[in-house]
């Protein structure tokens, strides 16, 4: 059994899993009606909430999934990247247990955890892993798509990256000037409903030397741009719904059209034999079901084997990580005193 901790952003998680990849249990403690009131992550409320959840979570996990501490083997962190005072809960936490019971401890990437998630099934073991697949990470602070090797210690390479914002967080923008709540990715998708994907045109950045780089920050500034000129911002969401939902459509829309777009371009720029057989995609946005009907259509025609998450598996969890854990396999436990928690990372 191996414990999972995750405290890198808004959600305290707490995961139990077998070694076959089997959830035994998955606690997460959201705090988003605790941040909602700012429109945002607010770093020093995460941190005094991971404070004070966690504990009571491990417990509660513990309990739940009816597994005494001691019969756990392994135990992984999140140990960035994130906000630096929220992971420092988890990794001090993780610390803690691990001088206590002599256990091993693995620190995860976050990203890693986002990466395996598409594997994990709610019920029963993990989808087993090919030997090489590609995974297309999208969440409020990362947008890239990766090469993972999964022979011995899994190896990630990073085949692009975004240049500038993340496309949840060009989500979570877009839909503050729109006056809808945080996070705004779901908020989007709620009101595009029944909206005209072609009613609007946001212009898609290209860079001069044609990198298959993303980049969202032009389509967001067209996007408030354009908020602001139909009378869509402001405080409160506007009362033509109609407008909105056009609005909204279309800027999903746009969001889409580049993930899909740079996922193509790499694609064509892969000799056939090296082509993966499977694609994972991952993260909080990854729960969109707009992405999740264009990327299946897409990998389709290429006779690609997709694996879309489980929602549940989507956004932030301590299950994915203590998963990522397994994929890396005991050798990547580490000195539990020496672990440290880091801010930023490129995988
Ligand atoms: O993976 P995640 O929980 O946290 C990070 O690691 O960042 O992703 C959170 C992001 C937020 O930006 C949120 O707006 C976005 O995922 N998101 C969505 C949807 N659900 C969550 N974006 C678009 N459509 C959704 N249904
Ligand atoms: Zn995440």
């Amino acid at each position: 059994m191996i414990l999972g901790i995750e405290t890198s952003c808004d959600e305290t998680s707490v995961a139990l899993l077998e070694r076959d990849g089997t959830v035994r249990s998955n606690l997460i403690a959201s705090q988003i009606d605790r941040h909602r009131p700012f429109g945002g992550v607010v770093p020093e409320i995460a941190s005094r909430e991971h404070l004070e959840h966690l504990e009571p979570l491990i417990r509660r996990s513990l309990a739940g999934a009816g597994v005494a501490l001691r019969d756990v083997e392994l135990l992984a962190v999140t140990n960035g990247p994130g906000l630096i005072g929220a992971l420092l809960v988890g990794v001090a936490a993780a610390q803690g247990l691990s001088y206590a019971t002599g256990k091993r401890l693995i620190p995860v990437n976050h990203l890693e955890g986002h990466i395996f998630s598409p594997y994990l099934q709610r019920a029963g073991a993990a989808i087993p892993r090919p030997e090489r697949f590609w995974s297309l990470v999208v969440s409020g602070g990362h947008s890239s798509i990766y090469e993972i090797e999964t022979a011995g210690t899994a190896r990630v390479r990073m085949l692009n990256r975004t240049r500038d914002d993340a496309a949840g967080e060009v989500f979570d923008k877009v839909a503050k000037v729109l006056g809808l709540p945080y996070p705004g990715g779901p908020e989007i998708e709620r009101v595009s409903q029944g909206g005209r994907a072609d009613a609007y045109d946001f212009s898609v950045a290209r860079f001069k030397n044609d990198s298959a780089d993303f980049s969202f920050s032009g389509l967001k500034s067209n996007a408030i741009r354009l908020a602001r000129q139909l009378g869509l911002a402001g405080d409160v969401p506007a009362a033509d719904a109609r407008l909105l939902s056009d609005f909204a459509a279309s800027f999903q829309r746009a969001v889409i059209d580049q993930l899909i777009g740079r996922l193509e371009r790499l694609w064509m720029e892969t000799a056939t034999s090296a082509r993966p057989a499977e694609l994972g995609l991952a993260g909080g946005v990854a729960a969109n079901t707009a992405l999740r009907e264009r990327i299946t259509a897409w990998a389709e025609e290429r006779r690609l084997v997709l694996r879309l998450p489980e929602k549940v598996f989507c956004t932030d969890n301590a299950a994915m990580i203590a998963f990522a854990a397994i994929n890396k396999g005991d050798g990547a436990a580490e000195d539990a005193r020496s672990i440290k928690a880091y801010s930023r990372s490129t995988l």
